[in-house]
């Protein structure tokens, strides 16, 4: 049993013994967020991931991120505090019917959300993170006919704001999708004169009355440089623990969902890990994310662009 366990003074020194790197999302609780060598948005932690010394990568995030580690830092060992840690743009996007979808639109490209198994980034030309999609993008040729997945509503905003269409997949994030627009037009007569910061996987319902679209670190960016001293925050809430941190004196508060509260919107997925998970996986190296290396290969060269565009 783990009961009476120093849990943080056993992460650090195993940690060391292990020579390893914690590196953590803005969506995951507190206590992980503060624990971590380093917390960062999708592309960042890639960044991180690509470029540590350590020789384990404990990734406190969902699947798909740690198995981007993996694919970008093949030689470590990457352990993800729970395999069950998935997301619902990721589960929306069977490799199968991606490449069938493919096939049907042979003249076009695909840009792909980072959001997505390693088989469809192998199936991929381009990924693209939510911070850097604008860029990527408008250094594709204006002829280029381009395939957007799995989020439909990043695709929708991508669209919108650069006035570029594409044919796109139709999957969402169900915590961005629990937003609603009704509690926050309530909120915001509440509060008249606090901005709305929304992450672009909110419907455009949900973006129609945000004053900064971005992602978590661009949102995190701007609550530091906002008007005012109270931020209506649109996207996972767990992200507040920093802004609250960093400003202790400015208010925070979370858009709501339909039953009027911020806590239908937390990710199921993300929240799976918890400080034992880390323990655990910190002691045993398991559970441990593997790859086919051919697999692995073909979805590095789409992971490749998205950094060499972004840079
Ligand atoms: P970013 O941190 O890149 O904005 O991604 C948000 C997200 O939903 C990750 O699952
Ligand atoms: Fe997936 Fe949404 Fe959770 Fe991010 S917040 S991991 S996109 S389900």
């Amino acid at each position: 049993s783990l009961a009476g366990l120093d849990l943080l003074a056993e992460i650090n020194r195993l940690k060391k013994e292990r020579n390893a790197v914690i590196l953590a999302h803005y969506y995951q609780k507190p206590e992980i967020q503060d624990l971590a060598d380093f917390v960062g948005d999708s592309l960042e932690l890639s960044k991180k991931a690509a470029a540590t010394d350590a020789d384990v990568i404990v990734f406190s995030g969902v699947r798909f991120m740690a198995e981007t580690a993996k694919i970008l830092a093949p030689d470590k060992i990457v352990v993800l505090p729970d395999m069950d840690a998935g997301c619902s743009l990721e589960d929306s996007c069977p490799p199968d019917k991606f490449a069938a979808f493919r096939a049907e639109h042979p003249d076009h490209i695909a840009l792909t959300y980072i959001n997505c198994s390693t088989e469809v980034k192998a199936l991929s030309d381009i990924i693209v993170t939510s911070s850097s999609a604008e860029k990527i993008l408008s250094q594709i040729p204006p002829e280029q006919k381009i395939i957007f997945g799995p989020d439909r509503h990043l695709g929708g905003y991508l669209t919108r704001k650069l006035g570029r269409d594409m044919l796109l997949w139709p999957g969402v994030c169900i915590v961005h999708e629990a937003f609603s627009e009704t509690e926050l037009l309530k909120l915001k007569a509440q509060h008249p004169t606090a901005p709305v910061a929304a992450h672009p996987e909110c419907p455009a319902y949900i973006l129609d009355h945000a004053d900064y679209v971005g992602s978590t670190s661009g949102i995190l960016e701007f609550s530091k440089t906002m008007p005012g001293d109270t931020l209506i925050v649109a996207t996972e809430p767990h992200i507040i623990h920093q802004m609250q941190k960093a400003m202790p004196e400015k208010t925070f508060i979370g858009a709501p969902g339909a039953d009027g509260n911020c806590n239908c919107n937390i990710c199921p997925y993300m929240a799976l890990n918890t400080l034992e998970k880390i323990y655990l996986c910190l002691r045993d190296l398991t559970p441990r994310i593997e790859m086919d290396e051919e697999l692995r290969v073909q979805a590095k060269k789409s992971l490749d662009r998205m950094l060499e565009m972004a840079a």
